[in-house]
């Protein structure tokens, strides 16, 4: 039987509570599939241990991570520490160590959820955010500190190929689906960095002539967003439009407590990492009420990263059912039940459809 080997950081705020219940849910998944197990290994990291050590993670940390199958992510941020350290000292470094350039998140409106856009039933569709570059470049700096002359930069880093790798997954994404491909820019304002990632991009398309190509600016394609969510199949961005654009397509789903994310390694040369678009939520840390669904949705981009389509199906089948059904609510899908509940409410739905299917 294959074991996969998952390397677990809960992080701060919410992130222990939601990927409790992910492991939870996915261990009853491995058991009643029973052609795989899991082997979970607990990293403390985040920022209680920055409060203890000064640091997010030891300094060996990715080298310790490395040999992993993937890695499950909660979330990270306390207001003990600045955003940016935590950021900059944990999550970041491995998404861009680990090459997860590829940030895939899908934004699928699940029946039963009442979004404030629950018109429409059929939104469907997956941003595909280049996760290493652009204005996430890390370069910068500052000069006289505090003073009247006080001056920062910081510099946008786009490359052919940083924009080429990311673009040629979100056109074969799209040749999988329905062959749309929207494109965020922003070209009239930011005059080099994006015709440039326009025209990589309008090159690279003559290779996928079967998939049709959209340009919209960002501001006007965040309207579009809200307007007519399901016109779209695959959206591609750069990196902070993508984080931008994700956070608004939870929203038109129902929330970042539906919303899930993987950052991947397409080569598979580093651990791919698994978590919801969602961040540490310190407005409800500690009272047992964050929505665990997104972390467990991410959980199945997880199973089918690593080869288990059989049980993703079954775990998404599972989510589907628990949301449609309506009976368990937590508090941002407008209930009173806890994070535990939903928890334990899906894992009942995955039990539910393994006795369904007679594995
Ligand atoms: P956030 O995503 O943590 O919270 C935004 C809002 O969404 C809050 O009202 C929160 O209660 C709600 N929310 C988020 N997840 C939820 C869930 N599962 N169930 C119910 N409600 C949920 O964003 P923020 O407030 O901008 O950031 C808080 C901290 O998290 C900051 O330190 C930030 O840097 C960090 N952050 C980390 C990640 C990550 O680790 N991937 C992502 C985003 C933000
Ligand atoms: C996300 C988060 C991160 C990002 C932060 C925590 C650096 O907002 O995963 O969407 O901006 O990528
Ligand atoms: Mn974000």
């Amino acid at each position: 039987m294959k074991t996969h080997r998952i390397a677990v950081i809960p992080g701060d705020g919410i992130g222990p509570e939601v990927i409790r219940e992910g492991i939870k849910v996915l261990d009853e998944v491995a058991v009643l599939d029973g052609g795989f197990g899991w082997e979970w290994e607990h990293f403390s990291w985040g920022c209680d241990d920055y409060n203890k050590t000064g640091r997010m993670m030891p300094s060996d940390g990715l080298e310790q991570l490395r040999g992993f199958d993937a890695i499950y992510f909660g979330a990270v941020g306390d207001k003990s520490v600045p955003d940016h350290v935590s950021v900059w000292e944990l999550i970041l470094p491995i998404r861009r160590q680990f090459q997860q350039y590829i940030n895939l998140r899908p934004v699928k409106k699940l029946p039963g959820v009442q979004g404030p856009l629950s018109r429409s039933d059929d939104i469907d569709f997956v941003v595909i955010r280049e996760n290493t570059e652009g204005e996430y470049a890390n370069i910068g700096g500052g000069l006289n500190e505090a003073t009247s002359e006080e001056l920062v930069v910081q510099t946008n880093i786009f490359t052919r190929r940083g924009i080429e790798r990311a673009a040629r997954y979100a056109f074969k994404l799209a040749q999988t689906r329905r062959k749309r491909l929207m494109v965020a820019t922003k070209s009239n304002a930011m005059n080099y960095s994006m015709p440039f990632w326009d025209r990589v991009i309008r090159q690279l398309a003559l290779d996928y002539p079967d998939v049709q190509v959209e340009f919209a600016h960002v501001d006007a394609l965040a309207a579009y967003f809200v307007l007519r969510p399901h016109t779209f199949d695959v959206v591609l961005a750069s990196n902070l439009f993508g984080d931008i654009l994700t956070d608004l397509g939870a929203a038109v789903v129902g929330g970042l407590g539906v919303a899930p994310s993987a950052n991947i390694n397409p080569e598979r040369n580093f651990p791919s990492m698994f978590e919801p678009v969602h961040g540490s939520a310190p407005d409800i840390a500690g009272k047992g009420i964050a929505n665990p669904i997104a972390t467990i949705w991410t959980g199945v981009l997880m199973l089918e990263s690593l080869g288990e389509q059989s049980a993703a199906d079954k775990l998404m089948s599972a989510i589907l059912s628990v949301m449609k059904s309506g009976t368990v609510l937590t508090p941002d899908l407008g209930g009173t039940d806890s994070t535990v509940d939903m928890g334990d409410a899906v894992r009942k739905a995955v039990r539910d459809i393994y006795d369904r299917s007679g594995v």
